[in-house]
C-alpha cells in the first residue's frame, strides 16, 4: 500500500504508506544491542515498547499539570482533568463506543475481567449456572470465573479447540444452553495467534439472551476493533499492550449493562453523596472509578491511542500480516521445528516447539544473540494441556519488527540445533 505525498511545491513522490525503519526511529529503545548484538525484541504478546511520544506525555503531566483530578477547581487540576478525559474520548472513538461512559478506567484486562465476574457475575451467576470460555484463554479469562463459579456454587463449561488451535464452532453452541449466564472468550489468542469469530459467538449467544465478554488484550494492537460491530457486551483491554504504559487499560461495557451493575469498589470519586445512612453512587463511567485513577498513565495512554490512529490500524494489520506469514515459513523451512497453532485467521503470534530442546533453551540460546522471545506456558496452561506439552517458545510481532529480525530468529533458531545438537 502506497499514499502520494507532496514532498515539495513541484514536487510529489509515492511513498509508502508504512515505512517500518522510519516507525523504528519512534522507539528509543530498540536501538540496543544486548551481548554484543542488535536487539530484537519478539515479546511484543508479553508487552510493547513505547514510542517517544508516549514517553513524552508521562513526562510532560508530572513536569507540567501533575494535579487530582475531577476535584479541583484550580488550572493545574482542570488541566488533568482535560487530559484524563481527553483518553476516554480517544478510547472511545478507538473501539467506536457509542458513549463515553461505556469506557471503564482500569489497571488492564485482568482487572477489567475481574470486574465484570464480581460485579455482573455475583449478580446474575448463581447455585448451578454455567459461565462459558474456550480452551484457549489467558489464565485471566478463566481464573475469575472460576473463582465466581466456586463462590456460587456454578459451573466453568469449555468450548474445545482442533488441533490447529480454531475453536469448534458447532460444540461451542452445544455448550449454550439455558443455564449459561455469560461468555468470556478471547479476541486473539496470546498463545496460539487464532482470532475467534466474535460476530459469530456473539450471535449464538445473544440468540439465547447471554452476554459475551471479549478479552481484547491482543487483538487492539493489531486490528482495528468496533465494539458497535462486533456487538459485544464487554471488550477488556491492556494499555501496555498497545504502545501505552502500564497499569493502564480499559472495559468497554454497554451503558445499559453497567448502569444496573453493582460498583466494584468503594470510595472517593464513585459517590454522589455519602451519608452513614445511605451512598448514592455517581453516575457512568465514575461509578466503577474508585480513588484517585492513574492520571499520568491515562493521559499517555491517549498518546498511545493517538499515534496508533496515526499509523492506521489497517496498516499495522497489514504489515503484522506479512511478517507472520515470512517469519512461518522461515520457521517451518528448519527442520525438527513445528508451529503450535495454524489456524486459518491467525495473527501476530509464532509459537512453536523443536524436537527434544526444551523451550527454556531455546530462549536462552536466543537471548544470546540480542533476540527477546517468551518461553514457558504463556499464562494458557489449558492450551499447553490441550496439546500435551509443557511450554512452547514464542516469537510474537509488533508494528515495528522487519523482515531483517525474522531473519535473525531463522539464524538464532539455527544456532539452538547447532548447540544443542
Ligand atoms: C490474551 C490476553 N488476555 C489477558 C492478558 C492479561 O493482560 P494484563 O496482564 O495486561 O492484565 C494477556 C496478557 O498477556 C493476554 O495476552
Amino acid at each position: 500500500m502506497s499514499t502520494v505525498v507532496k514532498t515539495s511545491p513541484h514536487e510529489t513522490r509515492t511513498m509508502p504508506a508504512f515505512d517500518v525503519y522510519r516507525v523504528r526511529k519512534d522507539f528509543p529503545i530498540l536501538h540496543q544491542t544486548v551481548h554484543g548484538k542488535p536487539l530484537v525484541y519478539l515479546d511484543n504478546a508479553a508487552t510493547t515498547q513505547k514510542p517517544q511520544a508516549v514517553i513524552d506525555a508521562i513526562t510532560h503531566y508530572y513536569r507540567t499539570d501533575n494535579s487530582n483530578i475531577h476535584r479541583g477547581v484550580h488550572v493545574l487540576s482542570e488541566r488533568a482533568t482535560e487530559a484524563y478525559e481527553k483518553t476516554r474520548l480517544a478510547a472511545q472513538k478507538f473501539i467506536n463506543a457509542a458513549d463515553s461512559r461505556e469506557i471503564i478506567f482500569l489497571r488492564g484486562t485482568t482487572e477489567a475481567i475481574n470486574l465484570v465476574a464480581q460485579t455482573y457475575g455475583r449478580k446474575h451467576v448463581g447455585a448451578g449456572d454455567e459461565v462459558l470460555v474456550t480452551n484457549m484463554e489467558h489464565h485471566s479469562n478463566i481464573v475469575p470465573w472460576q473463582m465466581l463459579c466456586e463462590e456460587k456454587g456454578a459451573k466453568l463449561r469449555v468450548g474445545p479447540i482442533n488441533e490447529h488451535g480454531e475453536l469448534l464452532l458447532d460444540e461451542f453452541e452445544k455448550l449454550l444452553g439455558p443455564k449459561t449466564k455469560i461468555v468470556a472468550v478471547g479476541h486473539l489468542s496470546n498463545a496460539l495467534g487464532t482470532i475467534n469469530p466474535i460476530k459469530q459467538i456473539v450471535g449464538m449467544a445473544h440468540a439465547r439472551n447471554v452476554p459475551v465478554l471479549v478479552d481484547g488484550a491482543q487483538a487492539v494492537p493489531r486490528m482495528p476493533v468496533d465494539v458497535q460491530d462486533l456487538d459485544c457486551d464487554f471488550y477488556a483491554v491492556s494499555g501496555h499492550k498497545m504502545y501505552g504504559p502500564t497499569g493502564i487499560g480499559f472495559l468497554y461495557g454497554k451503558a445499559e449493562l453497567l448502569e444496573a451493575m453493582p460498583p466494584y469498589q468503594g470510595g472517593g470519586d464513585m459517590i454522589a453523596s455519602v451519608t452513614f445512612d445511605k451512598t448514592v453512587y455517581n453516575r457512568l463511567p465514575y461509578k466503577f472509578e474508585a480513588g484517585t485513577p492513574n492520571i499520568a498513565d491515562t493521559i499517555a495512554l491517549g498518546a498511545a491511542i493517538e499515534y496508533l490512529n496515526q499509523l492506521d490500524l489497517k496498516n499495522i494489520e497489514k504489515h503484522e500480516a506479512a511478517l507472520l506469514d515470512y517469519a512461518t515459513g522461515q520457521v517451518q523451512e528448519i527442520s525438527g521445528v513445528s508451529v503450535v497453532g495454524t489456524a486459518q485467521e491467525k495473527a501476530g503470534v509464532l509459537s512453536f516447539v523443536m524436537d527434544d530442546i526444551h523451550p527454556h533453551d531455546i530462549g536462552t540460546i536466543l537471548d544470546s544473540e540480542g533476540i527477546a522471545v517468551r518461553t514457558g506456558h504463556h499464562c494458557a496452561q489449558p492450551v499447553m494441556q490441550r496439546y500435551q506439552i509443557p511450554a512452547t517458545a514464542r516469537a510474537s510481532f509488533g508494528l515495528y519488527n522487519t523482515r531483517e529480525e525474522v531473519d535473525a530468529l531463522a539464524r538464532g533458531i539455527r544456532k539452538v540445533k547447532e548447540v544443542m545438537g
